[in-house]
């Protein structure tokens, strides 16, 4: 696999291997990587040969979340967007996704999370959901997914309050399977990639399916609500305001908008 790329697909033994690769932005998504992921899942999900998929990071950074620049120079404006293509795949993906998570997870590096199978984390990894602190509302249907995986209150602290929190706490709340010492995270992660791709496929495609059938519909729904609020939030004073702040390394000031 080349070192340039942004995103680095490897497959083997049944595994494929998406690895996000831009340190130097701590992995912060761009359209392109969006693209090259949702890509990768859906030729994983046809090719016989893939029965998991291993979504990882650097050793220092899973990934910062969407691209803060690409929100203002290129927002995403449709369905079509990459971002959504990426949402749609990873979402609807019939195959079992393990992410292994070192460093920090913040925006959709912790709501992609949302729809693995099974994900491991690093003692030191930091996970937040800064949607909105930054003016924006949440995505990838953790609306929906968050109440329904940790209850109203836990959810709501995650996401009103948006603040850094623990691998211990993302253990707790379920987002994690487990918390591992940084340096074993990738290989666990990868002997339970290999696990399950040892497991009778269609087996595994079927029970994936029924886990999911009862919210699939308004896991739906809620994706596609929560984008166009996303997208009106972006155009919103406190979202440029959130945006100019992070570029300027300074506290956003909020006090100003009712
Ligand atoms: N979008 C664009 N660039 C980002 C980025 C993002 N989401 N996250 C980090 N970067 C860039 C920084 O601007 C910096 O670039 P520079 O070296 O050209 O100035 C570089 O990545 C390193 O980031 P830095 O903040 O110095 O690293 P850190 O280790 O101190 O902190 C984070 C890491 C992830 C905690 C911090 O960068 C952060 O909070 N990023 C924003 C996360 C965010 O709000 N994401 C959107 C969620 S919807």
């Amino acid at each position: 696999m080349g070192s340039t790329e942004l995103i680095q697909t490897e497959s083997s033994d049944g595994i494929l291997t998406l690895r996000l690769n831009r340190p130097e932005k701590k992995n912060a998504l761009n359209l392109r990587m969006y693209q090259a992921l949702s890509d990768g899942l859906r030729k994983a999900d046809e090719d016989e040969a893939v029965r998991c998929i291993l979504i990882v990071g650097c050793d220092d950074c899973f990934t910062s979340g969407n691209d803060l620049a690409d929100f203002i120079s290129s927002p995403p404006v449709g369905a079509d967007s990459p971002v959504l293509a990426f949402l749609g795949a990873i979402s609807r993906c019939r195959k079992p996704v393990v992410a292994a998570v070192n460093g920090a997870a913040v925006g959709v590096g912790v709501t992609m999370l949302l729809h693995c199978d099974l994900v491991y984390a690093g003692e030191s990894a930091s996970f937040q959901l800064p949607f909105v602190n930054l003016g924006l509302c949440p995505e990838a249907g953790s609306t929906l997914l968050f109440p329904r995986l940790m209850g109203h209150q836990r959810a709501a602290e995650l996401l009103l309050w948006g603040e850094h929190f623990s691998a211990a706490k993302a253990l707790e709340v379920g987002i994690v399977n487990a918390v591992l010492p940084d340096g074993e995270v990738l290989a666990a992660a990868r002997a339970k990639a290999l696990q399950v791709a040892a497991q009778p496929a269609a087996s595994v495609r079927l029970t994936k399916a029924l886990l999911k059938q009862e919210y699939e519909v308004a896991l739906e729904e809620t994706i596609l609500l929560e984008a166009v609020h996303f997208v009106k939030r972006l155009q919103s004073p406190e979202a440029g305001e959130a945006l100019q702040a992070f570029m300027e390394r300074r506290k956003p000031e909020f006090a100003r908008f009712a």
